[in-house]
């Protein structure tokens, strides 16, 4: 189980107004009592707003849901896609299950810990890119395939990589 940071995030986080209506319309759509259903949409929002999910981001959420911490904890804890440490400006999410080892995704991950000086799931000293392992993306007919946020990057090579690292800002 991923545990969650000891560093700080923001200390009192507090949606800005557009996120909060986005927040209350999905809490809306459960019936009382079962708000916490909206966990999952609530956490991407947040993960969206301030980058990572520290814990006053999830004790926030807990209270907007009216539900206990722990109960967010064992959810962002649970997903690869919420993070739990502070990032890198880019999060490479490596795909590391069987179709993409078989072509290579190991190799790929060994390489990228080489260049970046990094462990799975460490940030570069520039600050730049997080490297993580992620279970199949669905795309294994593309393997290997990693991804930057919502943008996907298939048949992957050390060359490729490359590229993608140097165009990124
Ligand atoms: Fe990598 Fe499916 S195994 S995308």
């Amino acid at each position: 189980m991923k545990q969650p940071s000891t560093e700080e995030g923001p200390l009192n986080p507090v949606f800005p107004p557009e996120a909060l209506a986005l927040v209350q319309k999905m809490i809306a759509r459960y019936p009382a009592g079962r708000q916490k259903s909206a966990v999952l949409p609530v956490l991407h929002v947040a993960q969206a707003e301030w980058g990572w999910c520290s814990v006053p981001v999830m004790d926030y959420v807990a209270s907007l849901l009216d539900i206990k911490p722990i109960e967010v904890y064992e959810v962002a804890s649970f997903y690869t896609m919420f993070h739990l440490q502070k990032t890198g400006r880019h999060v490479m999410e490596v795909c590391r299950t069987g179709p993409c080892c078989l072509l290579g995704a190991e190799d790929l991950l060994d390489y990228l810990k080489k260049k970046l000086d990094i462990g799975i799931g460490g940030t570069s000293a520039d600050g730049k890119f997080t490297l993580k392992t992620v279970e199949c993306l669905a795309a294994c007919g593309f393997a290997p395939v990693m991804q930057i946020r919502e943008q996907y990057y298939e048949r992957l090579s050390p060359e490729k990589l490359d590229k993608i690292m140097e165009e990124l800002p």
